[in-house]
């Protein structure tokens, strides 16, 4: 099966005078896995229900492979939907369930048994074909409504968060179950969800929302790795974030070959830097310290938020070994809190200055830094300057 590219140009929608989504404009490739993420209220399922022709924009257009799909009713999209409440008729079995969308084409008998066992055994049904919903699982009725929801094959698969009913085991199963459909079919699946995690796990690229606005389109890495605002920074995982100005800004090539900038800024709820004994009498100042950013418009002077997410901070009892690098940034701080979480340790550490920084540890034994870091314990923190980064501008 072949999926369709679906372009969502300028799209706005209001309710009343309600913004439930703002000039929303990305182009989802031919087969992407494609999710749309951000927190309740933000306009996901509006923007879906817009591609599957529930509801309408009121500018902008939707366009499967360059054609304006807006002018269709939903039944005639090449697009089906799955939705979070499974949507199947009690009192038909999972087979009838399947075949609904057959009968109503009015197909022959023998290909409806066909595509329907095809079907359900695409989704792992095979042995429960016979019986009704409700002697069914909620993770096997999610797959009813899969199974159902491709058997006319769609272009484009359009899920609302369809597994948000279930508990978070089933969830993480399925939810790979779905990666694997969706790798053997083929076909352009556009997956909302407000779970950071799951969007991160399975899609090829994901549009970040808040408030009817895309604020990024991005690969996993790309948006955990480079977010391009504060909300964004925030919204996908953990991270410290705080007010920084830069001083000096220049090109420089990252680890991946990419071009990037390395900047140099004052961010003073962090204080002063704590002076290596291999420091140089400049360098001992401290109260600058280096990240990188890809935003390629930044100034001494400009106010930005800086970003260090808790995993890259490394804690130890004594000053770190720099080995001469000056793009390790190194502060002094005590531990307020401990907090073991079973497969990580996260600390909350004060700075001299009064910001507290969260700092992620995994537990190993093998170049352990050193005894276990314990409340009220003085650490030191540090972070190379690759792994900080500068989220454009600071939003009001
Ligand atoms: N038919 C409607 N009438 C009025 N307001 C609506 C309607 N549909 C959605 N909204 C509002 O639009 C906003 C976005 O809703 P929705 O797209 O369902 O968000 P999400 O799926 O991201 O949680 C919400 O504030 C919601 O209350
Ligand atoms: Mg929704």
């Amino acid at each position: 099966m072949n999926g369709s590219t679906v372009s969502i140009d300028h799209v706005s929608k209001h309710f009343g005078s309600f913004h439930a989504l703002d000039d929303v404009n990305f182009t989802i490739k031919q087969g992407e896995f494609f999710s749309l993420l951000g927190p309740s209220g933000c306009g996901k399922t509006t923007l879906l229900r817009i591609i599957a022709g529930f509801e309408f924009p009121d500018d902008g257009a939707v366009l499967l492979d360059d054609k304006d799909i807006v002018p269709f009713p939903a039944n005639k999209r090449p697009c089906n939907t799955v939705f979070q409440s499974y949507a199947l008729f009690p009192h038909l079995s999972v087979y009838e369930n399947v075949a609904f969308p057959l009968r109503l084409q009015k197909k022959d008998k023998k290909e409806i048994d066909e595509k329907v066992r095809e079907y359900l055994h695409l989704v792992q049904l095979d042995q429960h074909m016979f019986k009704k919903p409700n002697q069914l699982s909620g993770g096997q009725r999610q797959r009813v409504a899969i199974a159902r929801a491709l058997i006319n094959e769609p272009k484009v698969l359009l899920l609302d968060e369809p597994l948000s009913a279930l508990d978070a085991k089933l969830r993480a199963s399925l939810l790979l179950d779905l990666d694997a459909l969706h790798d053997k079919i083929g076909i352009t699946f556009i997956y909302v969800t407000h779970d950071q995690s799951e969007a991160l796990a399975v899609s090829d690229r994901i549009a970040v929302m808040n408030q009817g606005k895309v604020l990024q389109v991005g690969t996993p890495f790309e948006i955990y790795e480079s977010p391009a605002t504060q909300f964004v920074a925030q919204f996908i995982g953990e991270t410290n974030l705080f007010e920084a100005t830069v001083a000096e800004c220049v090109p420089y090539k990252n680890e991946n070959g990419l071009e990037e900038f390395m900047c140099t800024c004052s961010v003073p709820e962090l204080g002063k830097q704590t002076p290596l004994p291999t420091d140089s009498e400049e360098m001992a100042a401290g109260d600058k310290y280096m990240m990188v950013t890809d935003y390629d418009h930044t100034e001494p002077g400009q106010k930005v938020a800086f970003t260090i997410r808790p995993e890259k901070i490394r804690i130890t009892t004594d000053i770190p070994d720099v080995h001469g690098r000056k793009d390790i940034n190194v502060f002094k701080g005590i531990v307020e809190e401990p907090v073991y979480t079973g497969f990580q340790s996260k600390f909350y550490v004060r700075l001299e200055n009064g910001a507290v920084l969260k700092v992620y540890q995994q537990h190993r034994n093998f170049l352990d830094d050193g005894p276990s870091i314990a409340w009220k314990d003085t650490v030191y923190v540090s972070w190379s300057a690759e792994d900080g980064y500068i989220v454009e501008d600071i939003e009001k």
